[in-house]
């Protein structure tokens, strides 16, 4: 069955994934691609609609990203956004210019609902502009669709060739309707059904995985957190005891996490495969005893995972395939728009693949934004704890306890950050703050406990909100909670007589406290 498909060429602007996200919010499958992309393979990708990206170039400048022009005399319906906008103006005969001043931010704006592109929206709404360019004279058969108070044409369209042109960006949420503005050009102008949903995904999937290992033997890394377990589901529902798992517990782990993986994954789970535990705690204990410099440590924990993780593909001795958790934004970061062969190593297994004995690798979410792949995670039942996990890096918490690293110290931080995770979903707020977790400080310090002296560490706990990792914001955790946090930490866990809260907003502080 031919599936339906929307491609989004992408000319470096900073919403890209944003845009394919959107779209796939509306059910519609779609795929980002460089600019650069031959226009012959788009076409034979037979999409039933494109949508041009915002990008950094002034399109009347010598070099600037482009496309062909024949692009727009496909017969399919072509959505420019922004720079994209800007683009099929000035190719199709229209006149680009330079504003006195740059449009930024959330505008008002006024559409005309008799376009299909506005159906539905109220006609004075809020966009988000971001633009120094504007399109002074539209091109030849276009009309104005909408206007803002310093923007004449804020979208145009020509229906008779089906070209749509938005300057403003409705994938971002500040365009109070823009997820309805792309809903109406993808199920409406374009007229997709809708046929990517995440229960035929998994069924697609387990079939097409089934068909491809045959009898082979597949090997897996669980990490446990989000991309490695619904990976693991996937192939334990396609191919059951053929599929090994691999969990090493580097004792860096949050407290109880090694035994919840367990739980879930081993012989009293629910899923038919081989899990096979490492215990290897003293090991990297061992290797880390008196580092203290941050990359070091990081350095010493990936070849110490990397080491481990051989000894037991040894013994399990070939395989056929070896299962990554690779997702998408992973492959269009790794080149403009999946273009690129080469796909970034995972973060928490680089280098794999050369220590290990196997013919082909299974990237079964290699498709999948981060929102779908929880969304598969629940189709296949997977617990919520571990589908709604939050970020959690590789190094563990070698990398949240500042100093060297001991087995004390990391009791200290696990106990402190079990309390902090509790009361934070107490208090309802662990689906809203995007990541929180305590760290330990290598800061020891005077305080009175009874009649006693004490001198002991300081907990630092961190919470951040965030979009994309990139850039954050400390969250604003009610001030009951955080005293609540406090007093229980420092009551509760032996060896800390203070706790911080950091305020630091990234950058230039990271989310991580390392
Ligand atoms: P920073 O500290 O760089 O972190 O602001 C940004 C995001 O990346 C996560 N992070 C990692 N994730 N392996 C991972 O899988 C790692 O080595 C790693 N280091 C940082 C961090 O938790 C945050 O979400």
């Amino acid at each position: 069955m031919d599936k339906e498909l929307v491609v989004v060429i992408d000319f470096g602007g900073q919403y890209n994934q944003l845009v394919a996200r959107r779209v796939r919010e509306c059910s519609v499958y779609c795929e980002i691609y460089s600019y650069k992309t031959d226009l012959e393979k788009i076409r034979a990708m037979k999409p039933k609609g494109i949508i041009l990206t915002g990008g950094p170039s002034s399109c009347y400048e010598e070099g600037a990203a482009s496309c062909s022009p024949k692009l727009f005399e496909l017969g399919i319906p072509v959505l420019g956004l922004c720079y994209g906008a800007q683009l099929m103006s000035y190719m199709l005969g229209g006149r680009v210019a330079r504003a006195d001043v740059r449009e930024y931010g959330k505008t008002e704006v006024d559409v005309d609902t008799s376009s299909a592109l506005f159906e539905g929206v109220t006609s004075h709404t809020v966009c988000w502009m971001s633009h120094f360019d504007y399109i002074a004279q539209m091109a030849p058969g276009f009309r104005a669709v909408a206007r803002t108070a310093n923007c004449p044409v804020a979208a145009a369209e020509c229906v008779e060739k089906n070209l749509y042109a938005i300057q403003f960006h409705p994938e971002v949420l500040h365009t109070v309707e823009g997820s309805r503005m792309l809903y109406n050009f993808v199920r409406g102008i374009c007229g997709c059904g809708g046929d990517w949903r995440m229960d035929s995904f998994v069924e697609e999937s387990v079939a097409s995985i089934r068909k491809k290992v045959g009898n082979g033997r597949v090997l897996c890394a669980l990490s446990g957190g989000v991309d490695s377990s619904v990976a693991a589901v996937l192939l334990s529902k396609a191919v059951g005891e053929q599929l090994t798992c691999v969990f090493v517990d580097h004792g860096l782990l949050r407290k109880n996490e090694g035994d919840e993986v367990e739980a879930v994954f081993g012989p009293q789970g629910n899923y038919k495969l081989n899990f096979i535990r490492v215990n290897a705690q003293e090991r990297f204990y061992g290797k880390l005893a008196g580092v203290s410099e941050p990359e070091q440590k990081r350095k010493i924990i990936g070849e110490e995972f990397i080491r481990v993780f051989e000894e037991e593909a040894k013994k399990i001795g070939a395989v056929d395939f070896l299962v990554q958790g690779t997702i998408y934004p992973d492959v269009v970061e790794s080149g403009l728009g999946g273009e690129s062969a080469v796909i970034k190593s995972h973060h928490n297994v680089g280098g794999l693949p050369d220590y290990v004995d196997f013919k082909e690798i299974i990237e079964p979410l290699r498709n999948l934004f981060k929102d779908e792949v929880r969304k598969v995670g629940l189709e296949l039942g997977i617990p919520e704890h571990l589908v709604f996990r939050q970020p959690f890096p590789g190094p563990g918490l070698g990398i949240r306890i500042i100093g060297e690293v001991t087995a004390e110290k990391v009791r200290i931080v696990q106990d402190a950050d079990a309390i902090y995770r509790e009361e934070i979903a107490k208090a309802g707020l662990d689906r809203s703050i995007n990541q929180y977790f305590a760290a330990l400080t290598n800061m020891r310090s005077v305080g009175v406990m009874g009649d006693e002296r004490t001198y002991d560490y300081a907990v630092a706990l961190r919470a951040v909100n965030t979009v994309d990792f990139m850039t954050a914001e400390a969250a604003e955790i009610p001030w009951e909670v955080l005293k609540k946090v406090t007093s229980r930490i420092i009551n509760e866990v032996g060896g800390v007589n203070r706790v911080l809260y950091d305020v630091s907003s990234k950058p230039p502080g990271t989310i991580e406290f390392e």
